[in-house]
């Protein structure tokens, strides 16, 4: 059933108030297709919304909130070393890592607690605590938009990068994703690269490695450094780590010794957008409702009433800070509609 001018607060973790001329969710492909035909499906600009974890609407939204409610998950085979477990791009993320860990199923123990569903996690090649979706992603089975047809997408279709893939360039809102099929390990390959992981075991005294206990060290983490969209609105990190050249580091670390970096396979340096942020000042940074997280600079907040826009102003000033300071242009992470 499709409603009219539905106002999308609760829909987004943002909790910025704008409104959906058409709005509507789906629980299978069929629903979708009828919603898409039916007036006033046709001709009219759609969205498919996910949780709302990585959205900013900026203004109402002049055309059909197609929300994905598809569920469940299933083990839909195995060979020597892999589990295939597939699940409804409706399904909430964090319920279906929880799902592989509790059939001692091994990938996404890192990527434990990230919010928003199933559907939305290889549009931006979901990523944390030195793991993304890639690594264990199988296939995916999207709706094409305008004809309907069912396209079966492989983990190389998908050109997947840092916080990248096919379905935020070429194809930026042409499908719907329906379901995701993850490769998950029999045996699990531990990844506590992520410094803060050893740290976080250590002191919650694990003696044995394992998934469980990384889940647990990564919830533990998270929960402590960002903000809970229930009591504080954000979309995570709103901006995404700039990566530079060796030469650019060479002369930043010069002018800026402190400068927080990671060296990439491909020679390049991965900056610190967040200390990049921090130097200009911006940390806990307040003006009305629109904020900088106190306790992390990447992430900027929604204290109660602000608007999009206000958002997106902030957004705005931080990048031309980081600019004027380093020389370094900050792209936007968080999907601006
Ligand atoms: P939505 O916000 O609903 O949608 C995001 C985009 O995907 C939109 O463009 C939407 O149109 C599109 N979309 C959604 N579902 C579908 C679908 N089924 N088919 C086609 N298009 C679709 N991200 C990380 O990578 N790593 C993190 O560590 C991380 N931490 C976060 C922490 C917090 C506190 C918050 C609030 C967010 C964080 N994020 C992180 C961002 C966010 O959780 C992820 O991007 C998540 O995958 C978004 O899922 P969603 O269902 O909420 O997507
Ligand atoms: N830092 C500061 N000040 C800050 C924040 C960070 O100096 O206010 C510096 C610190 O030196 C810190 C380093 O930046 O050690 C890295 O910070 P953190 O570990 O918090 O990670 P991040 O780079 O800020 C990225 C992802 C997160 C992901 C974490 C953990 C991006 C854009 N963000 O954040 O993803 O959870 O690493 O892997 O890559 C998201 O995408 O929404 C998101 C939250």
């Amino acid at each position: 059933m499709v409603s009219e001018n539905v106002q999308l607060q609760s829909y987004n973790t943002f909790g910025i108030g704008a409104t959906a001329r058409y709005f509507a969710t789906f629980a299978g492909k069929e629903e979708l297709v009828a919603l898409l035909q039916e007036p006033p499906g046709g001709g009219i600009p759609h969205m498919i919304l996910g949780g709302g974890s990585n959205v900013l609407f900026t203004k109402d939204y002049d055309g059909l909130v197609l929300r994905n409610q598809i569920k469940g998950m299933e083990v839909i085979g195995e060979d020597n070393d892999h589990v295939y477990v597939k699940a409804g791009a409706g399904e909430n993320w964090h319920g279906f890592v929880q799902y592989c860990i509790g059939q001692n199923l091994a990938g996404l123990e890192n990527l434990s607690l990230i919010p928003g569903n199933v559907g939305a996690s290889p549009m931006q090649n979901i990523g944390a605590y030195g793991v993304e979706i890639k690594d264990t992603f199988h296939e995916l089975e999207a709706l094409h938009l305008k004809d309907h047809g069912v396209v079966t997408f492989n983990n190389a279709d998908c050109h997947f990068g840092y916080r990248e893939s096919v379905f935020k360039r070429q194809y930026h809102q042409q499908f719907a994703i329906l379901s995701v099929t993850y490769r998950l390990n029999k045996t699990p390959h531990f990844n506590t690269s992520y410094g803060a992981i050893n740290e976080e075991l250590e002191r919650m005294g694990v003696k044995e490695l394992s998934i469980q206990a990384i889940s647990q060290a990564v919830i533990n983490i998270r929960s402590s450094k960002l903000p809970d969209p229930a009591k504080i609105g954000n979309a995570g990190s709103f901006f995404k780590n700039p990566s530079v050249d060796a030469a650019r580091y060479e002369s930043l670390k010069a002018a800026f010794p402190n400068v927080v970096a990671y060296p990439l396979d491909n020679g390049q340096y991965k900056l610190a957008a967040g200390w990049l942020i921090e130097q200009c000042g911006w940390k806990g940074y307040r003006h009305g409702d629109a904020g900088v997280h106190a306790k992390q600079a990447l992430v900027l907040v929604n204290y109660g009433h602000a608007a999009g826009n206000d958002i997106y102003k902030l957004s705005q000033e931080v990048l031309d800070s980081v600019h004027e300071k380093f020389g370094v242009q900050l792209e936007r992470e968080v999907n601006i509609i």
